[in-house]
Formats: C-alpha cells, structure tokens, sequence
C-alpha cells in the first residue's frame, strides 16, 4: 500500500459513509492556484475548486496572510453577544457587492445549507405564511431546511423523513431538455403552468411566502434557464406577493463572471444567500436582503456561536479584494469564452457531447449515448472522468451525466489547454472503445 492507500484504508475505519460521494483515491497534500498535489507528490488540474469553494485558487497568499493576522489577534467572539471589526468591514462589503437597488442587512451563518434554512425563516415570518416553492433538481443543502427545498437524490430523502412541512417543488426551465421526457425545452409558459395550476388547485397563491431558485442549477446538472423565465416568475410573484429568494452559493462571487450570478438575468430578488468560496473556503455562509425582511425576526432568532468568526471574515475580505484586485470577474468571463471556442464545437466533433452550456467558468457538458434523444449516459461521464483522473485532472460529473466544469478563476491558460487536451482525449477514447475497462461502480452521484 502506498501512503495514499493507508489513508484511505485508514479513512475508511473512522469516517463515516454519508460524508462523501465516492471518486477518485486522491488524498491531498496541498495546492496552489489550480494545482493540487497529492501526498505522492503527483500534480493535478483542479477543474472542480473544491465544489466551487476555492474560486481564488489553493492558499493564495493574500488570504493566507489575512488569515494568519487574525488568528494573532482573536481567534473568535460570537457575534451573538459582541462586536468585532471583520465583521462589520464584510457585512458592509457585502451590501455594496451584492444585487439589489435596496437598503440591504446581512446574516452570517457556517455553511450554505444553513443560510438557505435562514431563508425559511426569515421568508414565512416576514410574510406570515407558511409555503415555500423550490425546484425539482435543486440542491440547497444537508440541513432539514435546506433538505426540504432540494430535490436531487432519494438518498438525500430515504430513511429520515419526513422533510420539513410546506414545501413544493416545481420543473426547472431546462434550457436543453424540456418537462417529461421531451427532448426540446418548453416554453415559459408551459414551465410557469405547473406553478400556476398549483395555485388554482392546491397550492393558495397567498399562502406563499417564497420561491427559490438556483440562476443556473448547479448539482443538477448546470442547467441554465430558458429565456425570460425568472423574469416571468418575478412578475408572477410581484403579483401575488411572495418573495423571491436566489441561492447563489455555487454561481456567485464570481464563478459566472459576476458577483453575483443574478445579474445575468433582468431580476431583482428579495434574499440572496451566499457561501462556499465566500471565504476562500474557510466555513462561511451569509445571507444578504431587504433590511424590513432582514430585521423582522427578534433575537435570537437566526444566530450562531461560530458565525461570523472573525478569521473567517478577514479570508473573506482578503478573497473579495483579491477578485477585485486581480479583476477575477472578467478573468472568469474571458477564461470561459476561451475554453468555449474549442468546447462548444465538440457538440458537432463528437457524438457523445449533447450540449456545453454555462456562464464564465460555470460550465457544464452534457455526455449524451444518443444525441437525437439527448440520453444521458453516466456511464460514459464517469469513465471520462476517470480517464482525466489518470491524466492529471480533476473533474467529476453531477446530475449522473454532465461533466462539471468549475475550476479556480486563477487557473492559467496554459492548465487550461493541458486539461482541454485531456478531456478531449477522453471523449476520443471512449468514442473508439479505449475507455470500456474502467469500474465506474460505486462512484458518483
Ligand atoms: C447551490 C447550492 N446551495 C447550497 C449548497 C450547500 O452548501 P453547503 O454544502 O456549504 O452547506 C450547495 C452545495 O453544494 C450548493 O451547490
């Protein structure tokens, strides 16, 4: 066994299974920009930034060093009971970065899946009532809360419901795939009738605190929207009072070009939660809104011992200077319409790429068995991934079939080649047979 093999033997004894989705035996070392090293000392292109948690790149310096004059000062004091400077700089940086024409607030919480259950509660006090609409696909976190409004996985259900009260979800306005096997997508007003009939039928319009979407929906499968939808959604929720919530967690800060991935579409959304690389990775959660819906709650209705840990905030800081410094907004932009130009064409090169399609480094590749169809085939995802593993690249596949492509926005042009050259070679391979031999069992979602 090498050293790899030992901790992943040894992982095996003490971590248990819910915690991770199988991929590759890759125990890390360290990294830097969009380089991994593992503790053989063999190299990686990272093109998956850690679930989009590391979109300024491994320990860059800026938020290392941020991190490390903060932890000489105080390590924490909870917010719950006092103040500190980090957090006021960030929540004030925070106002000024996200969307929204309004006087804004902000909440801290640990991890994604707790801001979107702040969502929740802030949403039906606000409103005074109880349902909450999401989408089929969605992913919004591992909490109750957060577990209600997804809709991805029956392992993420099976066991230990029921799931919280209120919740209904409804088809995503797949750009690629349309509602109920149809291979082309519907149109805005057949992806809005599901929604609208729940309102006629079982579902009181008015009784709707809010609705939540994912701009484009990340685990799912990088599914973008058809056109006009959020904006009909907005009008249709204007019209009858509900909010509506965006969960920018996987596509903000960044990953689509943006600070936040709303600005692509002509919407204005009430309560936007962010994570993931909020603080370069360290845990980190924030939801950002309308101060009348922010401030409605009394203490201490949303609060946590650990948020807003002062470290935290600084890495925060230094990671929001660091795009802004090094204009990580456009680089993503540019470095997406470059791997574009060559992957966009392999959607007529090769018959087993059924669509590319995303934002910035947002990307996502839809590996298809019959094009005509658009039949998913996970099967051949995986072993494409398996293949760039053994070629120095990191990339898994989400929603079963698409090819997940989010890499740090400080990936270079150069890694960026390398890993189109490795993944190109992966679709030629698997398309002559070369990649029938790789077990793909147990691996994935
Ligand atoms: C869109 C989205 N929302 C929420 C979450 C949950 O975040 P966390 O794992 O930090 O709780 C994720 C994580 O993958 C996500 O992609």
């Amino acid at each position: 066994m090498n050293k790899s093999e030992q901790l992943i033997h040894e992982d095996s004894k003490y971590f248990a299974k819910p915690g991770r989705i199988k991929y590759y035996p890759l125990a890390i070392s360290h990294g830097y920009g969009a380089t991994l090293v593992d503790i053989e000392g063999n190299t990686y292109i990272d093109l998956l930034a850690s679930a989009s948690s590391q979109n300024v790149g491994h320990a860059p310096k800026p938020v290392t060093e941020a991190i490390k004059a903060q932890v000489d000062e105080f390590i924490h004091y909870t917010p719950a009971y006092m103040y500190h400077e980090p957090l006021v700089k960030l929540a004030k940086k925070l106002c000024e970065i996200s969307p929204g024409s309004y006087d804004k607030r902000v909440l801290f919480g640990l991890s994604g899946s707790d801001a979107n259950d702040g969502i929740v509660k802030l949403a039906r006090a606000y409103t005074g009532r109880p349902y909450i609409i999401s989408f089929v696909n969605a992913y919004h976190g591992s909490t109750y809360g957060s577990l209600s409004m997804s809709a991805i996985s029956l392992n993420m259900r099976k066991h230990y419901g029921p799931m919280l009260p209120g919740f209904y979800h409804i088809p995503f306005p797949d750009n690629y795939r349309g509602m109920f096997g149809n291979t082309q997508p519907n149109s805005v007003d057949e992806y809005l009738a599901p929604l609208k009939e729940m309102f006629e039928k079982y579902v009181p319009a008015d009784e709707v605190a809010c609705i939540m979407i994912e701009t484009i929906q990340g685990d799912g499968g990088l599914l973008e929207p058809v056109d006009g939808y959020f904006e009909a959604l907005q009008a249709l929720c204007k019209e009858h009072g509900i909010l509506l919530a965006v969960d920018d967690i996987q596509q903000g800060l960044g990953r689509t070009g943006s600070w936040s991935s709303v600005t692509h579409y002509n919407i204005e959304p009430d309560l936007i939660t962010f994570g993931k690389s909020l603080a370069g990775g360290l845990p980190m959660s924030a939801i950002v809104g309308r101060s009348e819906i922010m401030d409605y709650l009394e203490p201490p209705a949303h609060l946590f011992t650990t948020g807003a840990n002062p470290v935290s905030c600084e890495a925060a800081l230094a990671t929001i200077s660091m795009i802004e410094d090094q204009d990580l907004l456009s680089a993503s932009t540019e470095k997406g319409d470059y791997v574009r130009q060559r992957m966009d064409q392999w959607e007529s090169q090769y018959q087993s790429v059924g669509d590319v399609r995303g934002k910035g480094l947002s990307i996502g590749i839809d590996i298809v068995s019959d094009k005509q169809n658009k039949t998913r085939d996970a099967d051949a995802a995986l072993k494409i991934c398996n293949y760039c593993f053994d070629n120095g690249v990191i990339i898994i596949a989400v929603a079963g079939n698409v090819l997940r492509f989010q890499p740090p926005l400080v990936i270079t042009y150069e890694q960026l080649d390398t890993a189109l050259d490795v993944i190109e070679n992966a679709l030629r391979d698997l398309e002559s047979g070369k990649l029938d031999n790789y077990n793909i069992d147990g691996q994935g979602w």
